[in-house]
């Protein structure tokens, strides 16, 4: 397809509201028109978690006006359009029909062509949003709901490579966090006190190291860390600021040099890629970061991380994806079903873990 292509994407899969108009026009690089994103943290805060219910309300409340933002920013209306493109899964179902229903809806009202895409694919796609890399690249997904290795060879074609068998790592530091009195999300504060930390004074477990492959587990770690802080607790009667700092070095340590191991082990798989790229918000993490850059660089491999903004969710993704699926040929659907769960590759076995922020696909 040659023409210029501006779409608007929805995402409401997890716990954010989420719009966007990009635009391709032949022979130059994308443009992301708009991206709004509304959140919903402080609604699930004090359950410790994503409530579902709490989530698919939220989202119906507040699509059409993120979708108002989305155009009205970036200067559109719907007449402007070539198609709209919205996350039919895999997410939390109740806030995955909001986004469908509302498309679908905005979508027949005015003619407009409509592409369904995988939330995971809009992840994958990323990269090329930002970077224009081509195919094939290796993709590691790390976030709070999700942790898989990708190998993203077209559009519509992704391998798994392995991925997380419980956990998900973004849930293991929040769930530390908590352990540790710290607060959420998780990732951010535990990066802080671990700069702090003594590397050598905690060595929790590195699960899965021993086994070929690149499946991962990290629920272990949290029960390591939970009797690390309890033996302390029986001690001394508490633990201290040092021992907190101290516990998170400890287990981040654990959870980068897991990442970094089986990314080594992902890249040997692949065979010849042009880049590893990250996404999701644990891709944020420095220590984590940096060891997966000393893996590529000892690989010979590009490392990749787009913009924070655009590693965790957001609709951008979701309309570039829809963008390329267009561009790729591949024909718009209204008769599609929402999916909770939704594997990007149905030929690698079935993960029975379900993440906080529901089923991991
Ligand atoms: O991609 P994301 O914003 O949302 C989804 O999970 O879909 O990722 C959020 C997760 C949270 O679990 C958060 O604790 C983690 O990413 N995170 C981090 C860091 N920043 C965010 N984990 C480790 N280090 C960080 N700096
Ligand atoms: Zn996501």
């Amino acid at each position: 397809m040659d023409r210029t292509l501006t779409l608007l994407g929805i995402e409401s899969s997890c716990d954010d509201t989420a719009a966007a108009v990009v635009r391709l026009t032949p022979g130059q690089a994308p443009e992301i028109l708009s991206s709004t994103v509304l959140g919903q943290t402080a609604l699930h805060a004090a359950f410790g978690g994503v409530v579902p219910e709490i989530a698919a309300r939220a989202h119906a409340e507040r699509l059409d006006g993120v979708v108002e933002e989305a155009l009205v920013s970036a200067g559109l209306t719907l007449d402007a359009l070539d198609g709209i493109a919205v996350t039919a899964g895999p997410g939390l179902i109740g806030g995955v029909l909001s986004g469908v229903m509302l498309a679908r809806g905005l979508a027949a009202s005015r003619g407009l062509p409509l592409m369904p895409v995988n939330h995971l694919a809009g992840h994958a796609l990323t990269p090329r949003l930002t970077d224009g890399i081509a195919f094939p690249y290796l993709m590691l997904l790390v976030s709070g709901g999700h942790c898989q290795f990708l190998l993203v060879e077209g559009v519509d074609r992704f391998r798994r490579l392995g991925g997380t068998i419980d956990d998900a790592p973004g849930e293991a530091f929040d769930k530390t966090a908590k352990l540790l009195g710290l607060p959420q999300p998780g990732g951010p504060a535990v990066e802080a006190e671990a700069l702090l930390g003594d590397p050598k004074r905690f060595t929790f477990p590195r699960p899965l190291l021993d086994r070929d492959g690149c499946d991962m587990s990290f629920s272990g770690l949290k029960t390591a860390l939970l009797r690390a802080r309890d033996t302390l607790i029986a001690a001394q009667g508490g633990i201290t600021v040092q021992d907190r700092r101290d516990l998170c070095t400890g287990f981040q340590a654990a959870v980068a040099e897991v990442l970094a191991v089986k990314t080594a082990r992902a890249l040997a798989l692949s065979g010849k890629v042009t880049a590893l790229a990250v996404a999701g918000g644990v891709a944020a993490n420095s220590a984590i970061r940096a060891m997966l850059e000393t893996v590529c660089a000892r690989s010979g491999v590009p490392f990749l991380a787009p913009p924070l903004r655009l590693c965790t969710d957001n609709a951008a993704m979701i309309a570039w994806a829809g963008i390329e699926r267009m561009r790729g040929g591949i024909p718009p659907s209204t008769d599609f079903v929402a999916r909770p769960r939704w594997p990007l590759d149905d030929t690698a076995p079935a993960q029975l873990g379900s993440g906080k922020k529901g089923a991991k696909a």
